[in-house]
């Protein structure tokens, strides 16, 4: 994996928004319809809550709009959208084309799908445009994956949800934010984890589980020794939010302290692109981070992807 050179010109987050899906679903909500009680989604999940409803196009907008408005800038001035997403609204064309009209964006737009991965897959990509000369990037990860649950299925059910986490990346001076990235993806186990198009999502747990901790700890491995930081320099970790259990594990296993992680799944449950970003944010708005703080975003997917960054907050 390469390294960053020294003279990359760098970018950092000038803005952001969020969005959850409009119906909020509690673990007792669901005993309703299915053969699960809320005392073993805790335990086994860390999930107590979920929030369902509305288009990938649409939480998009509200995210996106609210990091322009924070960001101060002109829908205009953006120079490229990437959205990250596993549930785009249509085949054909890009979720990121309606977001780009509904936003008022007068710039390229794609998207960019690496399941659970795909924000970091998107941050990477962003930084690397701002490097070949883009000024504003605007990245955002949504999921609606409630659209793709079968709510039958308790194996599932109880898991996934819909979200949204959007970033105005600006260009900077100096190296900018990004200090380290690794991008992982082993396609060979695509069979633990998929959704045909039509279909609902398909899911072996158990491999899942044992697969991403270990995948998790050996991208952040990678990122921190491209930045040259070890374990007890970050003041954050952001892992993807799919289940506490493959959180503590992997922050044990990094030997991260669990008062440094970012959780929100316990409100959000899995919203796949939108997980990171949602942990993100909320982190820096409950004051968790302060400038130069290194933070280390950690994801894992279907595919199985994975992807880790290393930011130091408010750039270099
Ligand atoms: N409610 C109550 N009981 C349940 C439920 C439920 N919702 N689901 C399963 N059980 C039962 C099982 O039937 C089993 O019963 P048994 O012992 O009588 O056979 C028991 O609980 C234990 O089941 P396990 O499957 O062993 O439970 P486990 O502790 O492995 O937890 C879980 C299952 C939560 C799915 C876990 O394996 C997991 O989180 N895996 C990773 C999933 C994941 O991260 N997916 C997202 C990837 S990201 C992306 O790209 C979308």
């Amino acid at each position: 994996m390469p390294k960053i050179p020294s003279n990359v010109r760098g970018a950092r987050f000038t803005g952001w928004g969020t969005a959850l899906g409009h119906k909020t679903v509690t673990n007792d909500d669901l005993t309703a319809t299915l053969d699960t009680n809320d005392q073993w989604i805790r335990e086994r999940t860390g999930i107590e809550r979920r929030h369902v409803g509305g288009s990938t196009a649409e939480l998009s907008t509200v995210s996106g709009a609210a990091a322009l408005r924070m960001a101060g800038i002109e829908p205009a001035s953006i120079d490229a959208l990437v959205l990250s997403t596993t549930t785009p609204d249509r085949t054909v064309p890009a979720t990121s084309a309606t977001v780009q009209n509904n936003l008022g964006l007068r710039c390229g737009a794609f998207d960019v799908n690496a399941a659970c991965s795909g924000f970091v897959y998107g941050l990477v990509a962003a930084h690397g445009l701002v490097a070949l000369g883009a000024e504003r990037i605007l990245l955002i990860g949504t999921d609606t994956l409630a659209r793709i649950t079968d709510w039958t299925d308790r194996n599932t059910a109880v898991l996934f949800a819909d979200g949204s986490g959007a970033a105005v990346i600006e260009a900077t001076q100096g190296t900018g934010q990004l200090l380290g990235w690794d991008l992982d993806a082993d396609g060979s186990l695509e069979d633990i984890l998929y959704c045909e198009i039509g279909g609902n999502i398909q899911m072996d747990g158990k491999e899942v589980f044992r697969r991403a901790v270990r995948i998790m700890v050996d991208s952040a491995e990678k990122s921190m020794a491209h930045a040259g930081v070890t374990a007890d320099d970050i003041a954050l970790i952001v892992p993807h939010q799919a289940n506490i259990r493959i959180i503590s594990a992997a922050c044990e296993r990094l030997g991260v302290p669990m008062d440094r992680a970012a959780v929100v799944i316990q409100d959000t449950a899995n919203t796949s692109s939108a997980s990171i970003p949602l942990a993100l944010f909320d982190a820096a708005e409950k004051g968790r981070l302060a400038p130069g703080d290194l933070v280390l975003l950690v994801g894992f997917g279907a595919g199985m992807t994975a992807a880790s960054a290393i930011l130091q907050w408010g750039g270099s």
